[in-house]
């Protein structure tokens, strides 16, 4: 599958179990075995070892594992490295970039949209942190290497964890480490792995199939006077471990060419259809849009321009744009009894524009003894009162116009209107500020929300008032 890669998650909250050996061999071995398969590696450790393992020299860094939780594009992040692998730098700065992981599948999203293809290996710390939790999620396969019944005790925890997320267990595979083939026992489990995968199966864990010896050749591979960490592939052949890779990865090869959807093109399409969702939402609320500005009538295709404020009627029956002048003019006659020919006119609308621009204005006509009187209130952001004014709407019960109402009128009428010349009883009108270079972005799902928790607070208040 083109750009969405298989994940594999290697982890163990037990330290010291041969996680970033098995991680990084592993890589190489795949790199090796399947010539054409992109493999991609990074840890969310801080002991470098990917880095020393793969680095070539003088290479020009793009970016660390900290780039790509903070979003930065995966195959933007990898560099090419030795022995055919590719890998993100590790990074020691990730304390705080976690405290900005907050749910269990951000990772999978950010792979999902990484650009990278073929294998990514993920080599994590020896904890359950959220970035742990993440890679697990993440996971086509999970890979637990266990060397001892302490460590097989530690397991539960990570079972637990998809328990308690409903995630399926059949990604979980258990892979004994650090086997000392010399020990045996006189009993029915006649040696260490034997042992220790019948303890798992008893628990309902999968074992793979291999396990990995424990070598002093390979225990030697990073004690050398260069700092670096060599691989078994090229430094290790002679022994059983480089056998009992080679197996181990015929296995992994084997689960992935069995893998035609990876959890990360699965979770593409999760999200692509989510956006479509969103994006059809958009547009029916698009679509319900008034085609003029209320006030001064004209249609919004002829003069798109300066639309800066957005309404919306408590039953959501009316809304639309406002030309930004409008408004203005509007809340200058309405409010202050301002003609537009007026001297004071000109520098009282800016201080208006201002405040209007802030606040979210409420229109809420009630009837009094037969006319109507309009309870005018400003709000602030945080949906608290923050101006109030009782305006007279004399005249308006019979439709007179006298040129400093007439554009309030026209708007509540437009807005508001019921039947048989009578506004819908108790509807308002709510107008927000929008940005005028970009006015439909207040459509937008998560700003179109916010505006709706805005307006059931505004509501809550009326209706308490
Ligand atoms: N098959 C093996 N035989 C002998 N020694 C090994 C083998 N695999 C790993 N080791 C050694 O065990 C030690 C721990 O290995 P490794 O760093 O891979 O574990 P880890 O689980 O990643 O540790 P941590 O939890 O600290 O990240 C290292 O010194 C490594 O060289
Ligand atoms: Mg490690
Ligand atoms: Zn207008």
């Amino acid at each position: 599958m083109l750009n969405y890669p298989y994940i594999i998650t290697i982890a163990s909250e037990k330290g010291g179990v041969g996680k970033t050996t098995l991680a990084t061999n592993l890589a190489i071995y795949l790199a090796a075995m399947r010539k054409d398969l992109p493999v991609t590696i990074f840890s969310f450790d801080n002991h470098f070892t990917i880095d020393r393992m793969f680095e070539l020299k003088g290479q020009k860094r793009l970016g660390s594992v900290r780039e790509l939780l903070l979003g930065e594009k995966g195959a933007l992040v990898a560099h090419t490295g030795q022995y055919g692998v590719n890998y993100i730098p590790s990074s020691s700065e990730l304390v705080e970039v976690q405290d900005n992981f907050k749910g269990p599948m951000t990772l999978s999203r950010m792979l999902a949209e990484s650009g990278l293809s073929g294998i990514v290996i993920i080599d994590t710390r020896p904890d359950l942190n959220i970035l742990t939790q993440n890679a697990l999620y993440a996971a086509d396969r999970v890979l637990i290497p266990v060397k001892d019944m302490p460590s097989l005790e530690n397991c539960k925890n990570i079972f637990a964890l998809f328990d308690q997320h409903n995630i399926d267990k059949k990604t979980l595979m258990l892979l004994p480490c650090l086997i000392d083939s010399r020990i045996k026992f006189d009993s029915v489990f006649k040696d260490q792995k034997t042992l220790l995968r019948a303890f798992a199966a008893n628990r309902g864990y999968r074992s793979m199939d291999s396990f990995i010896s424990k070598s002093p050749k390979v225990e030697s591979l990073n004690t050398n006077p260069e700092g670096r960490i060599y691989p078994i592939l090229t430094h290790a052949r002679g022994t059983e471990v480089h056998h009992q890779f080679t197996e181990i990865t015929r296995e992994v090869l084997r689960t992935y060419d069995a893998t035609p959807e990876p959890r990360t093109w699965l979770y593409a399409c999760w999200l692509a259809e989510k956006e479509g969702q969103k994006k059809e939402s958009y547009l029916a609320r698009l679509e319900g849009l008034a085609e003029r500005c209320l006030i001064c009538g004209v249609p919004l295709v002829q003069q798109p321009q300066g639309r800066g404020y957005y309404y919306e009627t408590s039953d959501r029956a009316v809304r639309g744009f406002l030309h930004s002048t409008c408004f203005a003019d509007m809340l200058c006659g309405t409010l202050y009894g301002l003609y537009n020919d007026s001297q004071a006119h000109g520098a009282a609308r800016s201080v208006i524009a201002e405040k209007a621009s802030k606040s979210i204005s409420l229109f809420l006509p009630r009837e009094q003894d037969g006319d109507y009187v309009l309870d005018f209130k400003q709000f602030n952001r945080a949906g608290e009162i923050a101006f109030q004014k009782d305006v007279p709407l004399t005249g308006f019960a019979e439709g007179c116009l006298d040129g400093l109402h007439d554009r309030l009128y026209l708007f509540l009428n437009e807005g508001l209107a019921g039947f048989e010349g009578k506004l819908r009883e108790g509807a308002w009108m709510t107008v927000h500020a929008v940005d005028p270079h970009n006015p439909e972005q207040v459509l937008h799902e998560q700003n179109y929300r916010a505006m709706q928790r805005l307006q059931a607070h505004i509501g809550q208040q009326l209706q308490t008032a």
